[in-house]
Order: C-alpha cells, then sequence, then structure tokens
C-alpha cells in the first residue's frame, strides 16, 4: 500500500521564500527553507528539495506551487470548529491499534511519499536523522531525543488500518478553530468558504476562549500533530510538557513562525514554546546525505521508549 505522506510546502504567503533558489538550503518539515547549517551539524545538503524537485526546476515549482495551492483551499474550507470536535472523539477512543512506539515507526515505514522519486530512504530514517541531530547538540535531553523520534508519527492517520485519512486532514499548518483565523495563515483566503468564517462568535478574535487560557484549551485543526499528542497524553507518557508541546504544535506556524494567537497562551506556553524553537531547528524535511545505521541506534531509542512510555499503546 502506497500513501501520500508529503508534508505540502507553504502557500502564497510565503511564496517567495518557497522557491529555493539556493542549493544551500534545507527545506523544514512545514515547507520552511533553513539556510544550511554546513558541516556543523553533520549535514550535508540535498541536491534536491524535499519534492524531488531541481532546484532550478521552476516549472515544476510552480506545478507544485498550484497542487500546495490546491490542498490549503480544501483544508480551510473543511477544518471547522464542529469538524475537529468530531475527529478528537472518535480518535480519542484510541479503539483502533495497540503497539508499542517502534513498532509504529516501522508502519510508517509503509507510507511512503509517492510524490517523491528519492524515496530510497525508508521514513524511519527520516525520524531518526531529526533525533540524531538532536541528540548531537542537546545530548543531556534525552526526552528531546526522543521527541524528534515520535512528532511525526500521527502521520499513521493516512494509514488503511487508522481509517486512510485525506491529506488535508493530516498534514500542512495547524491553526485554532473557535475563534478568527489570522491572517498570517498561509493562503488564508480560502477561508471565506469555511462555515466558521462568518459565526457570530468565531470571527472574533478571542472567540469561544478567554485571554490567556492556555493553548492546552484551544481547539486546533485536525492533523498528525493533534492526534499523536492525543495518543501520548492518553497513554500516560511521562515526557515533560514540553515535549507534549512541541508534538501538538509543530505544525502551528500561525504561532512559531508570525506570532500570532499569543493572546490565548499562559506562561507555560511561553515556556514551551521557547524549546518548540529549539526543536524546529531540527524538524528537517530534507533528504539529508547522512545514512542512519537503524539497528546501531536502536537500542538506545528504545531504552528511552521504555523510559517514557507503556510497552504497548493504545491508538
Ligand atoms: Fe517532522
Ligand atoms: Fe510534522
Amino acid at each position: 500500500m502506497t500513501i501520500l505522506i508529503e508534508q505540502p510546502e507553504r502557500g502564497s504567503q510565503g511564496d517567495e521564500k518557497k522557491i529555493v533558489s539556493h542549493p544551500n538550503e534545507l527545506v523544514l518539515d512545514g515547507g520552511f527553507v533553513l539556510p544550511s547549517m554546513g558541516s556543523e551539524c553533520g549535514f550535508e545538503v540535498a541536491k534536491l528539495n524535499s519534492f524531488g524537485i531541481s532546484f532550478r526546476d521552476y516549472d515544476a515549482i510552480n506545478e507544485r506551487q498550484k497542487t500546495v495551492e490546491e490542498f490549503y483551499r480544501i483544508n480551510h474550507i473543511s477544518q471547522t470548529y464542529d469538524f475537529v470536535k468530531k475527529m478528537r472523539e472518535q480518535y480519542g477512543k484510541l479503539d483502533k491499534v495497540k503497539m508499542g512506539i517502534w513498532e509504529c515507526c516501522e508502519l510508517l515505514n509503509d507510507v511512503v511519499d509517492d510524490s517523491d522519486p528519492d524515496i530510497d530512504e525508508p521514513q524511519i530514517e527520516h525520524l531518526l536523522q531529526t533525533a540524531e541531530a538532536i541528540r548531537k547538540d542537546h545530548p543531556n535531553e534525552d526526552w528531546l531525543h526522543l521527541t524528534g523520534l515520535i512528532h511525526d508519527l500521527g502521520k499513521v492517520l493516512l494509514h488503511p488500518a487508522f481509517g486512510e485519512l485525506p491529506q488535508w486532514a493530516v498534514v500542512g499548518d495547524t491553526y485554532p478553530l473557535g475563534c478568527a483565523f489570522d491572517e498570517s495563515i498561509v493562503h488564508h483566503k480560502y477561508f471565506k468558504d469555511n462555515s466558521d468564517f462568518n459565526h457570530p462568535v468565531y470571527n472574533t478574535k478571542n472567540g469561544v476562549y478567554q485571554e490567556g487560557c492556555g493553548l492546552k484549551n484551544v481547539v486546533m485543526s485536525w492533523g498528525h500533530d493533534d492526534y499523536m499528542y492525543l495518543v501520548a497524553k492518553e497513554n500516560n507518557t511521562t515526557l515533560p510538557s514540553a515535549a507534549l508541546f512541541i508534538i501538538r504544535y509543530h505544525s502551528f506556524y500561525p504561532l512559531h513562525k508570525s506570532g500570532a494567537y499569543t493572546n490565548l497562551m499562559n506562561e507555560e506556553d511561553k515556556e514551551n514554546l521557547k524549546w518548540l524553537n529549539i526543536f524546529n531547528k531540527y524538524d528537517l524535511y530534507s533528504k539529508s546525505n547522512v545514512r542512519i545505521d537503524v539497528e546501531k541506534v536502536k537500542p538506545y531509542y528504545m531504552s528511552l521508549i521504555e523510559k517514557y512510555f507503556p510497552a504497548k499503546l493504545k491508538w
């Protein structure tokens, strides 16, 4: 079974940035371009971006942008407050599968990105590349290594065993529902066809929330971030709150890129955001030339999984 998992690149708002014009740039998970960190971080610069498109192939890039825009059009029309409530209730039951964290990493290997011709490396290597890059720079934060490994596991929502959700309900930037859509959200114009757009309460700045209520009380658009957060929390992980924050908000670019929605944050969120900003630097989606020897690093990650999670989790 082949399933698309590609994270769409960012749309109109960052269109200029999206055209990767220099080979010394890497593309982040959320599609952001990051200047190359050179050899200090141990990563070689990829010749192709994460969509397998040559950096100078502007036709291919234009084509890709159209696909991305269409992705966000559907996403912005379909992600409503009621939709998310329904999904959280349905998936919050965690009655789909019972498996360990490592099993899930392996399951994600079956989820292949069709749009990427450069997919010789299994997904598990991408997870481990993020984790190992963090480990190299922050050797004492073992919880952050594990967070790197698991932050994208929610993409199993694309798998038939998890209902094979469409792309717009799994990947892409996330944003709050139940309050006004901030203009910094990529392709904001498509929200005008979202049924929440003219709602008398949902279209106000604080919406259904109190100022400073804390992000944990805010309903986020549905996707792999919120799902993996639910899985970790409901299976009583002992990971610190910063790890859960990273997992839940790593695609919340309107917050960590544009500084929107700070009116909903509390003090704990502000502390945790510092860790998310550190993490984002490592959330590389580019192809790294550094191959990871999975069997070699597996015992280390198994020991972290054992430390922070039960042997079997409900998904
Ligand atoms: Fe990621
Ligand atoms: Fe992600």
